[in-house]
């Protein structure tokens, strides 16, 4: 058994993707498999925390100890987001929210027409990590993550600032095996005053070393 450091503190952790809806068969989502996050998960209940997992569809069993809550789009994950941060010490948005979602979700099967171009209009998706840190009362630590191609580093600190977090795990996703649908990742940590570099390793070994800082952070 794990030394209990986390014991007492509840963890709210948001990952996968989301899934926004065109029509009654048909949604805009992405590549996240969710697995960063599950791996958070677990990793904190091993230490003792009270976990509540908010999961986008992803096909991932349940970690041991983990309470879970299924959405499917980031308006219900936003929902569930807000409801679950104000009694937590620690939120990290782990989910690759899909930045838009369709502005008018057709009540049936759109058809095919003779139009040889289709349309689809769309608008912002709620940035969910932005407001829980922007809570006035009962805001928890909170970390996010930010998924790069380029410029990791300065758009990660861009992220930090303006969304108000107090952690950012940035993780360059153009090379290949890491990140994003993959079983290993590597990435930097930056707070205010700081940053920790962690290489490139399977993602449950990984969460052990970023829940042991996060609660280091949180801690002080
Ligand atoms: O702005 P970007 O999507 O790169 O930021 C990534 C971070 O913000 C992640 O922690 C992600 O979970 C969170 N996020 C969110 N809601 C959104 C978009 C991103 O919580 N609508």
């Amino acid at each position: 058994p794990k030394p209990q450091l986390l014991q007492g503190l509840t963890v709210t952790i948001t990952a996968g993707p989301t899934r926004e809806a065109i029509d009654p068969v048909r949604y805009i989502s992405n590549h996240s498999s969710g697995k960063m996050g599950f791996a958070l998960a677990q990793a904190a209940a091993e230490l003792g925390a009270k976990v509540q997992l908010i999961a986008g569809p992803v096909s991932l069993p349940t970690p041991a100890g983990v309470q879970r809550i299924d959405v499917q789009s980031a308006d219900q994950m936003h929902q569930a987001a807000l409801e679950l941060a104000v009694s937590s010490q620690i939120f990290i948005g782990c989910a690759a929210v899909a930045d838009y979602k369709v502005a008018q979700v057709a009540a049936q099967k759109l058809k095919k027409t003779a139009d040889d171009n289709l349309s689809l209009q769309l608008v912002k998706n709620p940035d969910i990590i932005a407001a829980v840190a922007a809570l006035l009362q009962n805001r928890p630590f909170t970390v996010g993550f930010a998924a790069e191609t380029q410029d990791v580093a300065s758009y990660a600190k861009q992220k930090l600032q303006k969304k108000k977090l107090d952690l950012i795990c940035a993780n360059d996703v153009s090379v290949p095996g890491q990140g994003f649908n993959a079983e290993q990742n590597a990435l930097t940590a930056y707070w205010a005053d700081g940053e920790q570099p962690f290489a490139l390793q399977d993602k449950s070994q990984l969460a052990e070393q970023l829940i042991s800082l996060i609660y280091k952070r949180y801690s002080q």
